[in-house]
């Protein structure tokens, strides 16, 4: 007999989106411009190992806005889901999905950002969505940023730099708020936190870099931080105002940091990496900077500038839960002649008991139980996996079906995890799959990276009919939800 636990009866299962990756229509319903809507797919053999051009400078924006720079932009096409949901929203219902997580296009409410009015078609059009999706019995989670700053918050304070992006935040949070009460309930503020400062400032916080000098740079991004903590705390206040049973969640990129070898300097710098990674979670749920953190910022010469109150406000308005994604692990060492490797966000070095994906990112069902029992073990409140899945290509046979064998392998040896998590402990509230219907790639723009149990018929040119096929892990996931996990074959 087993000895783990089952799932809870009441575990949210389900998939995970952001608007800027499925809707396109990105200028319908008289939607402004925004940050993702900047990102030119840059094809493979023009680019490094991991990035598309997600990090962009001045020059670029002012030739996209004069017409003189003319790329393709997948992010402003999505998967055409804004026309397309309805259908979507009935295959998604077919798998028995519980929790569907989109983000709302802030700039499809406040098409500049910092209008005094929002823009009725944007909120009428999250306003059906919610309701098919009420419809079909899937509960609706919502990502306020999701790497979709408008762009003339941008143009105006250079985005998250500015502190007055807090106020139009809370006025775009607080109108979200009143006019979904009564259909969604679980909330994130922004989509892994940790982007502004470890990768791309631009994607994670609207920032172009080159605008400030560059002594300046590293404190502008701890400092855009500090801003969105804030909003985020006081978004937190204004949820439990405005909808008493609503939860605040906010998200990271989680990043498990293994020493390369038992060497102390090794297992340090792994330990820093962590620690590097939790300092977001530390702020949200803790409400305070830790000491580490200050310690690293004294002795390089980060200066925050804080206003009076804004460390009440961190801890009087902590979040209810704290949501993750997770795909991959990395090891760290202070030893060199090491093979590298890539991840979401950052890379590391090659860990020689790991497999990785097509992109490098290396494959770690164990990392994920480590991570759900460090991570409760630390903050001791609700954990959400809200972001895991395996890109990968897939390949359409000539009847038209897809055996993506290797990514129900994928889950299903991440799901195992989960539950020796739960039987370790760990309250975990629900796991969505990212990407449950194929959706272009933050990192990348291509769709070739494919995360769905529906394909979607685009290539990575934006060629293709749009139909959407089953996978064959489409039954799997449909079956593992029907049992509430108890059937993993
Ligand atoms: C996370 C993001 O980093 O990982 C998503 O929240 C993203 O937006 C996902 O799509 C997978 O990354 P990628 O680069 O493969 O799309």
């Amino acid at each position: 007999m087993s000895n783990l636990k089952p799932f809870p009866k009441d575990f949210l299962w389900g998939g995970a989106t952001a608007a800027n990756q499925i809707e396109g229509g990105f200028d319908a319903g008289g939607k402004g411009l925004s940050s993702a809507d900047m990102v030119a797919y840059v094809p493979k053999s023009e680019r490094g190992a991991h990035s598309a051009a997600i990090e962009i400078d001045s020059q670029r924006i002012e030739d996209i806005l004069s017409g003189a720079f003319q790329g393709r932009f997948p992010k402003r096409e999505g998967i055409d889901f804004y026309h397309t949901y309805k259908q979507d929203i009935v295959l998604l219902a077919e798998m028995g999905l519980k929790m569907f997580r989109i983000s709302i296009h802030w700039a499809r409410i406040f098409p500049s950002g910092y209008d005094e009015l929002p823009n009725e078609a944007g909120l009428q059009f999250y306003d059906d969505l919610f309701d098919e999706m009420l419809k079909h019995g899937i509960q609706p989670m919502v990502t306020l940023c999701h790497y979709e700053t408008p762009l003339g918050l941008t143009q105006k304070y250079n985005g998250w730099a500015g502190r007055e992006v807090i106020g139009h935040f809370l006025r775009y949070a607080e109108t979200v708020f009143k006019r979904y009460q009564h259909k969604v309930k679980y909330w994130l503020t922004f989509n892994e936190i940790n982007m502004i400062t470890m990768h791309s400032p631009f994607t994670g916080g609207g920032i172009v870099i080159d605008r400030v000098p560059q002594a300046e740079q590293e404190n502008v991004k701890y400092q855009a931080l500090h801003h969105q903590f804030i909003a985020s705390a006081l978004a937190t206040k204004a949820l439990h105002e405005i909808i008493p049973d609503g939860k605040m969640g906010c998200m990271l990129a989680r990043l498990h940091h293994y020493a390369l070898t038992a060497d102390p300097q090794d297992q340090r710098l792994a330990q820093w990496g962590n620690q590097q990674n939790l300092f977001f979670t530390d702020v949200h749920a803790r409400g305070e900077y830790p000491r580490y953190m200050l310690r690293h910022w004294a002795e390089n010469n980060v200066r925050i500038h804080k206003v009076l109150g804004d460390d009440t406000i961190l801890k009087q308005y902590p979040v209810d839960f704290i949501s993750f994604s997770y795909y991959m692990s990395l090891a760290v060492t202070s030893h060199e002649d090491v093979e590298k490797t890539a991840g979401n966000l950052i890379g590391g070095v090659k860990n020689p008991y790991l497999q990785a994906s097509d992109w490098g990112w290396q494959i770690d069902p164990i990392g994920l139980r480590i991570t759900l029992n460090d991570m409760y073990d630390r903050y001791q409140i609700p954990l959400f996996i809200v972001e895991n899945g395996l890109g990968a290509y897939d390949n359409v046979e000539a009847d038209g079906t897809i055996h993506d064998d290797y990514r129900v392998d994928y889950l299903r040896a991440h799901i195992q995890q989960i539950q020796e998590a739960i039987t370790d402990g760990v309250d975990l509230i629900g796991y969505l799959e990212w990407g449950p219907i194929d959706l272009v790639s933050m990192s990348t723009s291509e769709i070739s990276k494919r995360y769905g149990f529906i394909h979607v018929d685009i290539d990575d040119d934006g060629n293709g009919s749009r139909q959407r096929r089953r996978k064959d892990s489409f039954y799997w996931y449909k079956k593992v939800i029907a049992s509430n996990g108890a059937d993993l074959s």
